[in-house]
């Protein structure tokens, strides 16, 4: 097992550096073992198997690379923090780093650490497409990630999410990569409410980001689902783009094929949009269960 796990991290290697010390170092069966992944988060790593499925080889084999584990049981009900699997505890929160940017983590903040591995080469390419001043909306915006590049990119930015709590994380990742969080802005509440809302008022943005859960229930107990509901968003968001503005798509569900969401997307959009399938990053080797799309209204401008 020592041979798989260094195998799969050597391969890793060239994506590590200066810029990024974030990304999945085992994935799952494109590495050899199914339904086992470790990411480094930071300076950490995080196992992530199934509950129940922990053998203390893992253990034994992890603890000779000399770094903090923690283990993450998928498919929980209780959505737990991981747990420490070998080395030191880590004293919430750490620091990681992705394409120069700087994002707070924590292993003790629930089922997720706060950023989302699998959207870095998305985070890159909103933070290359955003121009300076532009209106940059970011839905189901947890912990702002896609804010941060568009702010980073001179963006002015509006993190949207139901949490307080994710929207105040928002705000400490502006900070720490020296954006003023003052100067953007924050909706908390239900994604399709905000969006009504800013239709009925006539406002406008460049880019709007959507990479909503599975499955979602608003305050007032109205249920959302990808499947079913994903073009419901596109049309609504549609009718918010400013003239040459672009919809980024994204769900992880993997119930839904890519053929499948596409027809969602132009469901939403109308056979006129333009979808550019993007790809996941290069070291997610198991499936492409991230699809994730970039819309324009008629031909792409480039
Ligand atoms: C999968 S995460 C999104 C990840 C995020 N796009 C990123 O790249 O980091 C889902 C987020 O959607 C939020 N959420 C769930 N239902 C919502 C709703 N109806 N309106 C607004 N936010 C919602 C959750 O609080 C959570 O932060």
């Amino acid at each position: 097992m020592n041979t798989l796990f260094q195998k799969a991290i050597d391969l890793r290697l060239p994506h590590l550096n200066a810029e990024t010390n974030s990304i999945r170092l085992f994935d799952g069966s494109g590495d050899g073992l199914a339904e086992v992944y470790l990411d480094q988060l930071g300076e950490h790593w995080l196992l992530s198997t199934h509950d129940g499925m922990l053998p203390e080889d893992f253990r034994t084999t992890l603890s000779q690379f000399g770094k903090t584990v923690y283990w993450k049981k998928l498919d929980q009900h209780e959505k737990q923090s991981p747990s420490l699997l070998c080395g030191s505890p880590v004293a919430a929160p750490f620091l990681a780093k992705e394409n120069g940017i700087t994002y707070q983590l924590s292993f003790d903040s629930g089922y997720s650490q706060g950023l989302f591995l699998d959207q870095r080469e998305n985070r890159a390419r909103i933070m290359k497409m955003v121009k300076p001043e532009q209106r940059i909306l970011n839905t189901f915006a947890y912990t702002g990630a896609f804010s941060v590049v568009a702010a980073s990119a001179g963006a002015i930015t509006t993190t949207l999410d139901l949490s307080q709590p994710y929207l105040n994380w928002a705000k400490t990742n502006m900070s720490l990569n020296q954006i003023n969080p003052d100067k953007h802005y924050f909706c908390k509440g239900d994604t399709f409410h905000w969006l009504s809302r800013f239709a009925k008022s006539g406002k406008r943005f460049d880019g709007i980001i959507l990479d909503p859960p599975t499955f979602s229930r608003d305050s007032k107990g109205k249920i959302f689902r990808v499947e079913k509901d994903y073009h419901r968003l596109v049309a609504l968001a549609k009718s918010l783009l400013a003239p040459d503005g672009w919809i980024l798509a994204c769900t992880n569900c993997r119930k839904l094929s890519a053929w499948e969401f596409e027809e969602q997307l132009i469901k939403g959009m109308g056979e006129e949009a333009s979808l550019e399938s993007l790809p996941m990053p290069p070291e997610y080797s198991e499936s492409p269960y991230l699809k994730s799309y970039l819309i324009h209204h008629g031909h792409s401008p480039d």
